[in-house]
């Protein structure tokens, strides 16, 4: 063979490699910058004018218009700035589940909620170390056994009975008020107890009142400006803290015990066997109160809305009485309560549309890392604010069917739409280490209301459709919700 063509073979077979390598370097390069890498990587920050202030206003502006823009451009995970800190919004269960699982020590409520120290008082919930707050949420689990939960049902039948009976044989009323309304005499009764609610309830509601008016948006940055809202909210707080220790005091003496979380309160013990003290007391009611009262309400008024609005489901929930009064008669209990499944879908459904708590906050003490349902890591550095959003998670077209339709099959066994995308699809209540613990409460509560509801009046939307009212701290409705009604009892066919 010629060794000349040897030669030049070989140098074919070189650039053939050369050449081999170099496309798949320039392969490589192409396709690295055009797919996204999957490795840790900062989440992307919202883009706002003027710097500084412009994602601050932007939220301000409507949080949860924001959240949807947002998501829209950049995805589950992203930072805002808001004045001098960064707020790292996770959407979605695939990526919120380590906001709702850490342990407190990584992803803690205490810094982002000191805005309710002056309302609850010293001594509890956001004012105390972890480990009190943890054996006081103890103190709260106890409150609301059910065996507990049994005797409150009684009290809120009572006062619902006592409550409508007052209503005309037709008429038209303002839904929202009288629930409200409502609502506020029930956790008088179970969760204040008797002497509240038969002699101080003027009081005690005037009070509230001024305590409910001292928590404005402002309060969440500044709770201690020293403007007229927070001076009569101070005021309310110390007037009522004298009307508990009374309270207290004359049960003590009288060696009397109720069946209320009051009571329940008052014999709770912290590990070491110390009681709790009357400020204690004072400031778990309180707590008691803002977080069950607005929120019950709201979700009872949009429940109403959408059932007379929606008819089917109104014949659906109204059937439901029917079998139950065939099998139970007139008896409404904690177990006839909790055999409601279809007013329990319709209730939950108004929830999932409407959480008064639209946004959930933590402050993260650790780096930690997320990924998104498309494989993306983010790494999230430790001093973010992290939040999340009901109002928007619960809203997820991937989870839920036409999110935006009211549906409570949607929940039926074989949909069962808010458990396929895991244990945070559904964040009403929150969940994880901090769920609510009233849940079973407040279902109770709207049950016990909207059974008697729908088994003596026929109702009728009259005004429009409600809309949110987006300003309000516990995010409700807006304006009047009025209604005809029309006394029938429900018979059995
Ligand atoms: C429809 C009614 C209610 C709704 C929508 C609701 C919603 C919530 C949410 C979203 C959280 C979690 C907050 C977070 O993760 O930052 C929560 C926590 C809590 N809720 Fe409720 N709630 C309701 C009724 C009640 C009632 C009636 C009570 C008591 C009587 C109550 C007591 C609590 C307590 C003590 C916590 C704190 C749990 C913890 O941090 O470990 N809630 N609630």
């Amino acid at each position: 063979m010629d060794p000349k063509e040897d030669d030049r073979r070989l140098l074919n077979a070189a650039l053939a490699i050369l050449a081999g390598l170099l496309l798949l370097k320039l392969l490589s390069t192409a396709l690295t910058r055009r797919r996204p890498s999957n490795r840790l990587r900062s989440p992307p920050t919202v883009k706002a004018w003027p710097p500084l202030i412009g994602g601050l206003l932007k939220f301000v502006k409507g949080p949860i218009l924001m959240v949807r823009e947002e998501y829209e451009r950049l995805g589950s995970v992203f930072t805002v700035g808001l004045a001098n800190k960064r707020v790292t919004f996770l959407i979605g269960p695939e990526v919120s589940a380590h906001f709702f699982k850490a342990p407190e020590a990584e992803m803690s409520q205490q810094e982002v909620y000191q805005f309710n120290v002056p309302t609850f008082g010293p001594g509890v919930v956001f004012d105390v170390d972890y480990s009190v707050r943890q054996e006081q949420f103890r103190f709260f689990t106890e409150a609301l056994r059910v065996n507990k939960l049994r005797s409150y049902v009684d009290q809120m039948v009572f006062e619902a009975e006592d409550h409508f009976s007052k209503w005309g044989e037709s008429g038209e009323v303002d839904l929202k008020y009288e629930l409200e309304h409502l609502i506020i005499l029930t956790a008088s009764r179970c969760l204040l107890g008797r002497e509240v609610r038969d002699k101080l309830f003027a009081d005690v509601s005037a009070l509230f009142h001024d305590l409910d008016n001292g928590m404005l948006p402002i309060s969440v940055i500044f709770p201690y400006l020293p403007i007229p809202a927070h001076r009569r909210r101070d005021k309310a707080r110390k007037k009522l803290a004298q009307i508990f220790s009374d309270i207290i005091s004359s049960r003590k003496q009288a060696g009397k015990s109720e069946d209320d979380m009051l009571q329940s309160f008052i014999e709770s013990k912290y590990k070491d066997g110390r009681p709790t003290t009357e400020e204690e007391v004072t400031g778990l009611l309180i707590a008691a109160l803002f977080a069950g009262q607005h929120t019950s309400s709201i979700t009872s008024t949009w429940t109403g809305a959408y059932l007379f609005r929606e008819r089917q489901y109104l014949s659906n929930v109204v059937e439901e009485q029917k079998l139950l009064m065939k099998k139970h008669g007139d008896k409404i209990d904690h177990d006839v309560l909790s055999e409601m499944d279809t007013l329990y879908r319709s209730i939950k459904e108004a929830l999932r549309l409407h959480p008064p708590l639209i946004m959930l906050l933590r402050s993260s003490h650790n780096d930690f890392t997320v990924k998104t349902r498309d494989g993306i890591e983010y790494d999230i550095p430790k001093g973010n604010i992290i939040a999340t959003s009901p109002a928007f998670a619960n809203r997820l077209p991937y989870i839920y069917k036409d999110p935006d339709r009211y549906d409570p099959d949607r929940f039926s066994p074989g949909r069962d739409e808010d458990k396929v995308a895991g244990p945070f699809s559904y964040i009403s209540f929150g969940g994880g280490r901090h769920g609510c613990l009233g849940e079973p409460f407040a279902y109770l509560q709207i049950k016990a209301i909207w059974s008697h509801l729908l088994r003596n009046f026929e109702f009728e939307l009259i005004s429009p459709f409600p809309e949110i009212d987006w300003n309000a701290m516990v995010v409700g409705v807006k304006g009047k919700v009025m209604v005809r009604y029309q006394r029938r009892k429900l018979v059995i066919d």
